[in-house]
């Protein structure tokens, strides 16, 4: 950019932002005619910005830190204290490869999709044998009962956990009573997960899961972690993958949206399932900005930065944004996307390189797991969907079907 930032009028926009939710960046800069802005939310100053340039600088791990970017509840529920995220530096890259190692390889994407189909297939029966179920509720407790046991992590009561860890993502963007107790079930997570990680290290058993891998992990100054670090930390593997539920639904949504796709893919490669899968990420709203404080002054272009400001980018916005995506209103699963190119256009999870940045070192299981489910909706079982609400209301963070996509007469394929 070449000008100064235009500055939206008005004394505080947190009313907006919350009216407005994933579109709150994307109209500002329509409004204002400017990839960037400046706004004020919750009384703080806060550069707002949009497409592959904005998020090139966001992500640049020298200029920017994920320290103090994000509202206290909102970190707690999202992340917490003591995560890899609030890292930076080689502390960082050192932390990180412990997740990239445990995430991105075949020997996890292979486990993982196994455990996977194995409990959507035991699921099957019992949606079958129910006759209709709610989609996000189904897939959350099969998501959570595969997570567990792939990470090596005991799990008395699924129900229960895939309800608070559903509950840290569905209220982060909430205030008041919900978010309380999104929290407090967070608490109680984290004491079930914190009695596992001291045993796991009481007993000292060795293994190659999540859980016994976080638990002997050694910090970049050769120091275990902390009980509550650890604890984060493996948190921070099942909690998202937890929240693959929402994506799952809106690949079931968009079968049901675009019924041609389902014909096209039956039988289709796993390339193309997994075009589908990447079109599902960039097309229904997810993870909708990025923040990040500045680690110094800096200018690029006419914006001048200083150190301590607050920039917001807008990640739901680039995956829409018609200089980069044709017709970016309209799904289809021809585009050829994927995260392997590490780039600044795709950005549903991060932009950048995962190994040097906060990008999301879990966009391979998430794509896999998309593609996978997608195959057995299409594949392994007839279904129908009854009338109901499927609004996917952009002003609400983080966006789902109103009625959570229920499906009836639900048989198996033979
Ligand atoms: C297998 C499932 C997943 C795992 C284990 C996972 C884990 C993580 C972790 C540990 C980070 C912090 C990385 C860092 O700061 O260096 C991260 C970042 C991120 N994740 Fe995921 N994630 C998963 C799925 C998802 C999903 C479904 C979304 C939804 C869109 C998502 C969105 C993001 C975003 C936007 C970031 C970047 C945060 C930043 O730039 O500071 N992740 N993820």
């Amino acid at each position: 950019m070449s000008a100064a930032p235009p500055r939206l009028p008005g004394p505080d926009h947190t009313l907006r932002f919350l009216r407005q939710g994933y579109r709150f960046i994307g109209d500002g800069c329509d409004r204002l005619g400017s990839d960037w802005f400046r706004a004020r939310l919750m009384l703080r100053p806060v550069i707002c910005g949009r497409g592959a340039d904005a998020a090139r600088l966001i992500y640049d791990p020298d200029l920017f830190t994920r320290r103090g970017a994000m509202p206290p509840t909102v970190l707690r529920l999202l992340q917490d204290k003591g995560s890899v995220q609030l890292l930076d530096g080689a502390p960082h890259r050192h932390r990180k490869a412990l997740f990239t190692g445990l995430l991105m390889t075949d020997g996890a994407e292979r486990s993982f999709l196994a455990l996977f189909e194995n409990e959507w297939r035991l699921a099957l029966r019992d949606w079958t044998a129910r006759g209709r179920v709610t989609l996000f509720d189904a897939v959350n407790l099969v998501l959570t009962l595969a997570v567990f046991r792939w990470a090596g992590v005991p799990l008395d009561d699924p129900a229960r956990m895939a309800g608070d860890l559903s509950s840290a993502v569905e209220n982060s963007g909430r205030i008041g009573p919900r978010m309380w107790l999104a929290l407090a079930r967070r608490n109680r997570v984290e004491r079930r997960i914190r009695r596992i990680i001291d045993r796991a290290r009481t007993t000292g058993a060795a293994g190659d899961t999540a859980l016994h891998r976080i638990a002997g992990f050694r910090d970049a100054d050769g120091a275990p972690l902390s009980p509550n670090q650890a604890t984060v930390e493996l948190i921070n593997i099942l909690r998202p993958t937890v929240a693959i539920g929402r994506y799952l639904v809106f690949a079931a949504l968009a079968l049901h949206r675009h019924p041609a796709w389902r014909d096209a893919l039956r039988g289709a490669s796993p390339d193309a399932y997994a075009r589908f899968a990447e079109e599902v990420r960039r097309f229904y709203p997810f993870f909708p900005a990025i923040g990040g404080i500045a680690r110094r002054d800096f200018r690029h272009g006419g914006l001048a930065v200083s150190k301590g400001d607050w920039m917001m980018v807008d990640l739901f916005g680039i995956c829409h944004d018609p200089r980069l995506f044709p017709a970016p209103g309209d799904f289809d699963a021809g585009r050829a996307l994927s995260w392997r190119d590490f780039g600044f256009d795709f950005v549903p999870q991060g932009a950048g390189d995962p190994h040097g940045g906060h990008r999301c070192p879990g966009e391979r299981l998430t794509v896999a797991a998309i593609a996978r489910a997608t195959r057995l909706l299409v594949e392994a079982m007839d279904y129908t969907v009854p009338p109901q609400d499927l609004t996917v209301r952009l002003s609400r963070i983080p966006a789902l079907p109103e009625s959570g996509m229920v499906i009836a007469e639900i048989r198996e394929r033979g």
